[in-house]
């Protein structure tokens, strides 16, 4: 009889909890950034990464350097991905004399209003360096004569680099406080925290 009953009882919990719609949902996806030309009109395809590849090492999809202008003589000797200048974490570096903008999608198109108004100029500053108003960025960013698919791959992995934690900053030398670096790129630098108010009375 008793054994009955909590089988009996254990059914009701079942058929309530079921009626209760008690099944773990699963989390919605996370959402990154605005929707853009990327997400609307190209295929968003991992594209195996080929993007990943270029901006880690510069081969393109025919497995060679992707042809470039310009670049620092140090990239010219030695040519490599966009990571060796705008850092593995994509959020640029300090140099000695001014500094390389993050290439992080956020930094580009991230935002109200935007560093770059599009995506097409974002490909633009790849392939021509010019920046989001057509003037020309320092020669040390090279002119990358990216396809079209490989633009679209670069441009898809810089994603990436939103996803990932920066690297933090080792050893940096002391910098002088009063050698103001030259801002090359435009990115928004970390506003100094706002001191704790002093307890009231
Ligand atoms: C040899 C170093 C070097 C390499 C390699 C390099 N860049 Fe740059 N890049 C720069 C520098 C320096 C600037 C800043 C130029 C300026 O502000 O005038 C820059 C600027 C940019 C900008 C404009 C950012 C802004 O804030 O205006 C984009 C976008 C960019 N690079 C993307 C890339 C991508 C994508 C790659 C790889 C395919 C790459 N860069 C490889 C040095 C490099």
């Amino acid at each position: 009889m008793r054994t009955a009953m909590v089988v009996c009882l254990c059914l009701v919990v079942a058929v309530v909890l079921g009626a209760l719609g008690c099944t773990p949902k699963a989390a919605p996806p996370p959402t990154t950034g605005p929707a853009n030309a990327l997400t609307q009109g190209a295929q968003t395809a991992p594209a195996g990464d080929l993007g990943e590849q270029i901006v880690k090492t510069g081969i393109g999809a025919k497995g060679q350097h992707v042809a470039f202008t310009g670049g620092s003589d140090r990239f010219k000797a030695k040519p490599g991905g966009c990571v060796g200048c705008h850092n593995e974490d994509g959020r640029g570096r300090k140099l000695p004399k001014g500094q390389i903008p993050p290439i992080t999608y956020s930094a580009l198109r991230g935002g109200d209003k935007p560093l770059f108004p599009s995506d097409d100029l974002v490909i633009r500053a790849m392939r021509e360096g010019k920046d989001e108003k057509g003037e020309a960025l320092q020669p040390m960013m090279p002119h990358w004569q990216l396809t079209d698919a490989e633009a679209t791959a670069v441009l898809s992995y810089l994603k990436q680099f939103d996803l990932m934690p920066p690297i933090p900053e080792k050893g940096k030398p002391a910098a002088k406080p009063e050698a103001k670096p030259k801002t090359v790129g435009k990115s928004e630098k970390n506003v100094a925290p706002a001191k704790p108010a002093p307890p009231a009375g």
